[in-house]
């Protein structure tokens, strides 16, 4: 790793640690772009959301969740980093927060097969995709569109005392 690189992984590390999740803040949600907007679902009534916070006071982006029927503690995911802080591992850190938070066991985030960039940060992040048999199941309930594809993310109980 040259000098450089290593500069780069120390301040993404020191961005990442400074990451806290506040409550919901609408009218920020408002003010991110309307395309990242239409890729994500939010629900005040069913879902929880917050505002990702960099260093206790820049909005960086929002994370919530969608609770599944199945069972309250899955979640489907529902995230935008503002466009200013990609890429700099703020996904990552934001979800184990989220899970933390609310006591996850599992985050499932649904996803059209044309986000490439989503799709490499959630394998990037260890998520997996659900089986293809699983898919075409949700797909012939229309519980899943064609064009989407669906990953989950399990999380341990030590992972969630973890930072
Ligand atoms: C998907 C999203 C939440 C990822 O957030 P992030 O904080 O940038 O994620 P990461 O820092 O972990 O970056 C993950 C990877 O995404 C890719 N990526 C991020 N920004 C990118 C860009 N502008 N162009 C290409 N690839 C990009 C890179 O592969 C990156 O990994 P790398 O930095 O090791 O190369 C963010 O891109 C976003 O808000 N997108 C719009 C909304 C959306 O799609 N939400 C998810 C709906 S399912």
């Amino acid at each position: 790793m040259n000098a450089l690189e290593k500069y780069i992984t120390l301040h993404e590390q020191l961005l990442s640690d400074n990451i806290k999740l506040s409550s919901f803040d609408n009218h920020y949600y408002n003010t991110l772009p309307k395309e990242d907007k239409e890729l994500i679902l939010i629900d005040l009534k069913k879902g929880k959301y917050h505002t990702i916070l960099l260093n206790s006071s820049i909005k960086v982006g929002v994370i919530g969740y969608i609770p599944t029927k199945m069972d309250p503690k899955i979640g489907f995911l529902q995230i935008i980093i503002d466009p200013k802080y990609r890429s700099k591992g703020i996904f990552s850190k934001s979800i184990k927060l989220l899970a933390k938070e609310h006591n996850l066991k599992e985050v499932w985030s649904t996803i059209k097969k044309d986000n490439i960039v989503s799709i490499k940060a959630h394998l990037k992040d260890g998520f997996k995709q659900f089986s293809e048999d699983k898919l075409e199941q949700w797909r012939e309930v229309y519980l899943l569109d064609p064009d989407e594809v669906r990953l989950y993310k399990k999380f341990s109980n030590k992972e969630q005392i973890i930072d």
